[in-house]
């Protein structure tokens, strides 16, 4: 089971976010949870969130890249739901050895993240806080997947980004499978 967090503060008004959303979901052992639906209020059920948590083998960070971060929900599931005793020390690591993607959509172009572009700086400038987060509770970093000017590319691209988010996906999940069955025999 592969848990998705998906983090959009306007799932209806998303293009990118929606159609790479759509994408996964169509997968089996899928289990979404699209958090600003879930929780408009900020009001997270710490509970289901990690049980949905102890139930995968990898966990999907997907989201639009705002202000070099995350939306500022999945950053308050981080603090909310990433608790000491469950996430990370004690016995119990819930996710230890757990699988890590990241997915980001950004409004920028690729030439934008660049010293001399809009951002500055290289798209791994901004990578390091969240691959952390991850890797403070024992996950595995994942290569992240990155679809640059997302509020611009054509159909067809999206369909291309859609198409390799998913092809990463089975590919995780078939590995999954293999371990478990590893493990099992
Ligand atoms: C509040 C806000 C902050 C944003 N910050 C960034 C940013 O730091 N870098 C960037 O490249 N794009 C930024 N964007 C653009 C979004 O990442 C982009 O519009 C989004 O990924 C498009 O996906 P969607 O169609 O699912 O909304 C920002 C957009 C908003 C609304």
């Amino acid at each position: 089971m592969l848990s998705l967090i998906f983090a959009h503060p306007y799932p209806d008004r998303s293009r990118a976010g929606r159609r790479l959303f759509d994408a996964a979901t169509a997968l089996p052992n899928v289990e979404a949870r699209s958090l600003y639906d879930l929780y408009p209020d900020f009001g997270i059920d710490v509970a289901a969130e990690q049980d949905a948590l102890r139930r995968a083998d990898a966990v999907v960070w997907q989201h639009p890249m705002y202000w070099y971060s995350v939306p500022g929900l999945l950053k308050h599931w981080f603090d909310k739901v990433l608790t000491r005793g469950f996430a990370y020390g004690g016995a119990t690591a819930a996710l230890r050895d757990k699988r890590c993607l990241w997915v980001v959509t950004t409004g920028g172009d690729e030439s934008a993240f660049r010293p001399d572009g809009m951002h500055a700086h290289e798209l791994s400038a901004f990578v390091p806080h969240v691959r952390q987060t991850a890797e403070f509770c024992g996950m595995h970093w994942e290569e992240p997947i990155v679809v640059h000017a997302a509020h611009r590319i054509d159909d067809a691209a999206l369909d291309h980004a859609a198409s390799r988010y998913r092809d990463r996906l089975t590919a995780l999940l078939d590995t999954m499978n293999e371990t478990a069955k590893e493990t099992s025999s």
